[in-house]
């Protein structure tokens, strides 16, 4: 829709009307990211603007002026239409409501959040369900406009599902973008420490490698530091309101303008998504209505502990799920798994044979002319195409080639997959997890490898891996502090139970940190268990889960205590999926499938 209007700035507002400071120009958005050239200095243009108008109006208000007229919307106005992207479902629906840029201060402006919609098609509706499908960082919309149907299959009919581009994120106004424009970000970090990984020598006890790691972590730091004095410049005072706590407060009132004041609210997290979610709940335990939280993150290591902490408590399945990934491998064989080497390997030898190629390249980095764009194989880049594909079973047979194809010398498939495993955002990540986070101290570079090689030892030999592709470290250089922030109690008594699901072998967000929040709930939640490996329960889908979740949402009904989905076919997902389905059945477990490896190209 932005792509038709334009969004005007001050200077054209109506005399009488109130100034918000979402001054924006998505004329400049509609030609496309590639073209920003010019960004940095219309941000000054708009910030003078913004200045002088701030001064003589404080408002509420969030101008548009089309080709024919000229629109004032309000705080708790919403419009929809219909959706003009590509890919978008039949029936989808696009649009957005204006809401509070600061629900403490009212007079600070407003914020435009992007919503996609795909109505319930059962006849018997029951309300609006919101999605977030994790990052954080990730837009939502899509999760509406080109998965509703879908969607409708895991959740059932009942619900119109609502996808939404969190504050700071996609088209939501405003949005955090800190570097001048597309490819710069990223520019600035390729070939970094944060590009490239963190290289781990083979043996830990010896102080070279603590130097060597001590060394890698300096720059990372002095990296993050400067993207965030970045931010600062471009962004000001505009990150103060990010966070989880206004995403939750924007999902609180904007089902209240769609489904009335008061009503339920409901609600569908996968990582990132349940921090989101255990906030709502615990902010707004009256309204809970139907939530269902897949992939647990513990929301108070999330806002009490720095992140290079979390690891202790966050990967402590990431073991199980790589001993996972190389025994499907080994069971399926070279045919679909190029790391075996014959049929019936031992998983071991397999994994040895990867883990010796991963000290190799430690001392000799392989050199890479024909990937994409052309780079070097280190060690730890290796480290995190593996940790990136072990979060992800349906990656596991072209991460297997192409780390076979590395292993025989030609690493630009591993390079390709590797780099498209990474999202690059700008900071609209660390905008959300940074203003979470408890102001900090700065750690030593000394405190935080040794935080690390205590993990490597102890938890996982994936430890900085999961630093890297996971970006929410360095905020103890973020420059602001937001209005509000939300330090619990996390175990609220709720009004409705909810649903915990987890799975066996995530090695992000394992089942330890579910049992943990579920037990921490009480009689409020309730845990659904699934035997599988990947990130979320979602990533390696069951008919059981699909089944649970559909109850659920249907009536409230809960899984019985101690439930545990088994997984419905090889673990090495099978492209075709699991045989002998009845026709329902499959469609069910397809459509649970296509979102999980959309949110994947995500
Ligand atoms: C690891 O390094 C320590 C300290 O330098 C040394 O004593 C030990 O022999 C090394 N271990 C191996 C397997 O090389
Ligand atoms: C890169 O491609 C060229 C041309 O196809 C080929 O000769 C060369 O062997 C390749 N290099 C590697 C390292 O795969
Ligand atoms: C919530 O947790 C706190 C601290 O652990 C505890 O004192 C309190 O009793 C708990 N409240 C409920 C409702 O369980």
């Amino acid at each position: 829709m932005t792509n038709h209007h334009s969004w005007e700035a001050a200077e054209k507002l109506p005399r009488d009307g109130l100034i918000s400071p979402v001054v924006n120009d998505s004329r400049a958005r509609s030609r496309g990211r590639a073209s920003r050239g010019t960004w940095l200095g219309r941000m000054a243009v708009l910030a003078g603007l913004y200045l002088v108008y701030t001064a003589a109006f404080k408002g509420h208000i969030f101008f548009e002026k089309t080709a024919d007229a000229s629109i004032v919307y309000h705080i708790g106005d919403v419009k929809w239409g219909p959706c003009t992207g590509e890919g978008e479902v039949e029936g989808a629906e696009c649009g957005f409501a204006i809401v509070p840029l600061d629900y403490t201060d009212r007079d600070a402006g407003v914020a435009k959040i992007a919503l996609g919609r795909y109505k319930s098609t059962s006849g018997n509706r029951k309300g609006s369900v919101f999605l977030n499908p994790g990052g954080p960082g990730s837009p939502g919309k899509w999760l509406a406009t080109q998965m509703g149907p879908y969607v409708h299959m895991l959740l059932g009919e009942d619900y119109d599902v609502i996808g939404f581009d969190p504050r700071g994120i996609g088209e939501t106004e405003p949005q955090t973008q800190c570097f001048p424009g597309p490819g710069t970000h990223f520019a600035f970090i390729a070939n970094t420490v944060l590009e490239h990984g963190f290289d781990v020598g083979p043996n830990l006890t010896d102080p070279k490698i603590r130097d060597h790691l001590i060394h890698q972590q300096r720059e990372a730091d002095a990296l993050w530091q400067t993207q965030m004095q970045v931010c600062e410049q471009t962004m000001g005072d505009k990150l103060r309101y990010m966070g989880t706590v206004n995403i939750a407060r924007d999902i609180e009132f904007i089902t209240s303008l769609l489904d009335g004041e008061g009503a339920p609210i409901n609600y569908y997290g996968l990582s990132y998504g349940t921090v989101l979610g255990q906030f709502l709940v615990n902010m707004f335990p009256d309204r809970v209505g139907r939530v269902v939280l897949d992939g647990v993150v513990d929301a108070v290591d999330w806002t009490t502990l720095p992140a290079y902490k979390w690891g202790r408590h966050l990967q402590t399945s990431s073991e199980t799920a790589y001993k996972r990934f190389m025994s499907a491998c080994a069971e399926v064989g070279p045919l679909r798994c190029a790391l075996a080497k014959k049929d019936n390997e031992d998983p071991d030898v397999i994994m040895s044979r990867v883990e010796s190629f991963i000290e190799h390249l430690h001392f000799h980095p392989l050199a890479v002319p024909n990937a994409t764009a052309p780079g070097i194989l280190t060690s730890g880049r290796a480290r995190l195409l593996l940790f990136a594909a072990i979060e992800a079973p349906e990656l596991w047979s072209i991460a297997a080639l192409a780390l076979d194809m590395a292993m025989n010398g030609d690493g630009s498939a591993a390079l390709d997959v590797q780099r498209a495993s990474i999202h690059y955002d700008d900071l609209q990540r660390s905008a959300i997890s940074c203003n979470d986070n408890t102001v900090l101290n700065a750690p030593t570079a000394e405190e935080v490898v040794d935080e690390h090689l205590w993990v490597l030892e102890h938890v996982t030999r994936f430890s900085l891996a999961g630093m890297v592709l996971e970006t929410d470290f360095g905020c103890h250089h973020w420059p602001v502090t937001p209005p509000e922030r939300f330090s619990g109690p996390w175990n609220h008594t709720l009004r409705n139970p909810i649903l915990i699901v987890s799975n066996t072998a995530d090695p992000i967000t394992p089942l330890a940190t579910g049992q943990l929040v579920n037990d921490r709930f009480g009689s409020s939640s309730r845990l659904l268990v699934q035997d599988s490996a990947g990130h979320c329960a979602l990533a390696m889908p069951s008919l059981c889960m699909i089944g649970n979740m559909r109850a659920f949402f249907a009536d409230g009904t809960l899984p019985e205590e101690g439930t545990v989905c088994p997984m419905d076919g090889s673990q090495f997902p099978d492209p075709d999926g699991p045989s002998m389905l009845s026709v329902e059945d499959k469609k069910r477990f397809e459509s649970a499938r296509r979102v999980a490896k959309a949110m994947l190209k995500k």
